[in-house]
């Protein structure tokens, strides 16, 4: 089945992402066809009795190296024209929501899972289009890294959310972080839910969850209120 958008991912480990792949939201929107994921052994293209994946760095140092050969084989067996190679890396472009926004808009991701001290530049030179870091800290491989961008990006395909209104309350939209959610009952342990959730005034729970919002993200993140231009605080 042709879905809106194809990715690939190529990994050392492919049960690490196989199995998050299949449970949950991105679960269901592949059985629904919304998206279609392919999960690949990077093994499978390396050569020789060991099929070995790395080797020692050239100017010495600590760990191994991913080598050439098999991460070129793997890249272009499944690239194509319209395909956007994204390796994850610390050093890579910090994921944000409209990163996430924008990749989600592509026709054929490939997925590039670096492991060991990292792989030959020549392939980051030559075949990656993009370099993508999930956050300041180092991760033993790119996998789960790999799968934090699909979640994200994933989010923002049609159908994938079910109601997608959720998006525009979501964290990160518009520079501001969620509103407090509650569910029932309206009273536990004593603890009650504020009056104006139960009143059934849309007006006033649009004003209140707006308020929240300002709040939450003036105490908790100032930071992505001042980064933002468009930010209504900053003109
Ligand atoms: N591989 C190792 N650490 C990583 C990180 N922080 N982001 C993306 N890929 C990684």
């Amino acid at each position: 089945m042709e879905t809106a958008l194809k990715i690939d991912l190529l990994t050392l480990f492919p049960g690490m992402a196989t199995g998050y792949l299949e449970e949950s939201m991105i679960g269901r929107a592949i059985k629904h066809g919304l998206l279609s994921i392919d999960v690949h052994d990077i093994r499978k293209w390396a050569k020789g009795r060991h099929r070995e994946t790395d080797d020692r760095p050239f100017g010495g140092g600590a760990g191994m190296v991913m080598k050439p050969e098999p991460l070129f084989a793997a890249i272009e067996s499944v690239k194509r024209e319209a395909s956007t190679v994204i390796y994850l890396a610390p050093d890579g472009e910090k994921l944000t929501q409209p990163l996430a926004q924008e990749l989600s808009r592509e026709k054929h991701l490939v997925f590039l899972s670096g492991h060991y001290e990292g792989i030959d530049q020549r392939v980051r030179d030559c075949l990656v289009d993009r370099e993508v870091s999930i956050g300041d800290y180092v991760l033993t491989n790119g996998t789960i890294a790999a799968c934090v961008v699909i979640d994200a990006l994933a989010r923002y395909i049609p159908g994938v959310l079910g109601e997608e209104k959720s998006l525009t309350q979501d964290s990160f939209t518009a520079s501001l972080l969620t509103f407090p959610q509650f569910t029932r009952p309206a009273e536990f342990r004593g603890m009650q839910v504020p009056e104006v959730l139960l009143s059934g005034n849309h007006a006033e729970i649009e004003a209140w969850r707006l308020a929240q919002r300002k709040e939450n993200t003036q105490i908790r993140r100032p930071d992505i209120i001042s980064k933002d231009p468009n930010h209504e605080s900053n003109h």
